[in-house]
């Protein structure tokens, strides 16, 4: 067992005096987790509604994943991509088989998977769609969260995430999410991909219309367009389907996956492609140190498993549904609108969340905002009838309270 102080007030004083303060998290410190529930250092226990913002789709320390990773760790855990390990062509099949797609390239975190999309696109913008050198364009979109890269964060259109980290390079079109004429405008001869997050998560769980992925994809066709689907955070099952895109029957020329790929336990991201795109990157073009190691690779097969064997999709579909139509049911003059797909829900709030998610930390529940004033709900897929209970109860008494709490400061 791990020692460690007991103490919050003395970790979180320690925390700040050595890391950089790039976070503002809630002041709960966990040492422990275990499926739903995640345990502080003074023993409370909280259902974890933020599950790594969709990392922990399979529960903290599911015991296949952790077996998995020990059993790896002990054997091989690190080669480099300089030689061929014994875990990476097993775990590839495994990943093109479960996403339909022809060929994958491992990497670590989400933004490394995006930034490989992107160079995959102009690379077959170059290649084959004859683009002028150095004139590809990708179309994005307002809201969008791909990452913080500087060259990802240079097309948000979030401000905070870009200030003061110029110069960008250019080479995005921004357009209005859900906006089939915006997009109509903006693609064109130089445009060699759509970046899309088929929900967006950290705009504020924004889901298109019924119909708005069938058509991109119609477009992106039509104009010889690669359509690019960062599914990182709405990928393996967390909207009800084994990908967001599914729901509209939608295959992407490029996914884009991470999070839940690495089962809670470890970084595990990829682009994917057909080999019609993928052949386009030759030896030294690309690459990570460790990207593919085999312990991304025994770790990534086992969340593929128990993702399958454990019909996580399909529980985030009944559960998701179950939860969406109960928090609709809460009468509260704090909220807005409530939407979402699967166990990927944003409450929307008239007023900022951070008071309801200190409510809500005292009520049991980890749960913070998505975007000011969007508290995001999105459990691990194994939740049941008494987390959704546990979960809409606590919601319920916290806004009350955050009620209460505006009638007085309006009184005073
Ligand atoms: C849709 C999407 N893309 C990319 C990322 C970036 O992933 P990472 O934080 O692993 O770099 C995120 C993270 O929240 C995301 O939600």
């Amino acid at each position: 067992m791990v020692k460690t102080s007991r103490d919050p007030a003395a970790l979180i004083a320690l925390e700040e005096r050595h890391g950089a303060r790039n976070y503002a998290p809630l002041n709960v410190v966990i040492t422990e987790a275990q499926g739903v529930w995640a345990t502080d250092v003074e023993g409370r226990p909280f259902l974890d509604c933020i599950s790594g913002y969709s990392a922990l789709s399979h529960g903290h320390a599911h015991p296949r994943i952790v077996a998995a990773l020990v059993a790896q760790a002990q054997r091989l855990a690190l080669t480099s991509r300089a030689v061929r390990n014994d875990r990476l062509g097993p775990f590839l099949e495994r990943l093109t088989q479960v996403t339909h797609q022809e060929a994958a390239l491992p990497m670590n975190t989400g933004a490394e998977a995006v930034e490989t999309a992107i160079k995959l696109a102009r690379r077959w913008g170059y290649v084959r769609k004859g683009i002028p050198r150095d004139a590809a364009e990708i179309v994005v979109f307002d809201g969008n969260f791909h990452g913080r890269t500087t060259t990802i964060v240079g097309f948000s259109s979030t401000e905070r995430y870009r200030r003061g980290f110029g110069p960008f390079d250019g080479g995005f079109r921004r357009v209005p999410f859900d906006d089939i004429a915006a997009l109509q405008a903006a693609a064109g001869e130089r445009t060699c991909a759509v970046l899309l997050e088929p929900i967006q998560g950290e705009g504020g769980v924004n889901v298109p219309r019924s119909g708005y992925l069938r058509t991109v994809r119609e477009l992106c066709t039509e104009r010889n367009v690669l359509f690019m689907a960062d599914e990182i955070q709405t990928g393996f099952g967390r909207t009800g389907d084994l990908f967001a895109c599914d729901h509209e029957g939608v295959i992407p020329d490029v996914l884009i996956v991470g999070k839940a790929l690495g089962g809670g336990v470890y970084p595990v991201s990829a682009a994917l492609a057909p080999w019609r795109i993928m052949e386009l990157f030759e030896p030294g073009d690309h690459g990570s140190t460790f990207g593919g190691n085999p312990l991304a690779c025994a770790v990534g097969e086992a969340a593929l498993d128990v993702l399958l064997e454990e019909h996580l999709a399909e529980r985030a579909r009944h559960y998701g549904s179950l939860l969406l139509k109960r928090l609709r049911e809460i009468r509260s003059p704090l909220v807005r609108h409530v939407r979402g797909r699967g166990l990927l829900i944003g409450v929307e709030l008239t007023i900022p969340v951070h008071n309801v998610s200190e409510h809500l930390l005292d009520e049991g529940v980890l749960a913070k905002e998505t975007r000011d004033n969007v508290l995001r709900l999105a459990p691990p897929l194994i939740v049941d009838d008494e987390h959704i209970d546990f979960i809409v109860h606590a919601l319920t008494r916290a806004l009350k309270r955050e009620e209460e709490h505006a009638n007085v400061s309006l009184r005073v």
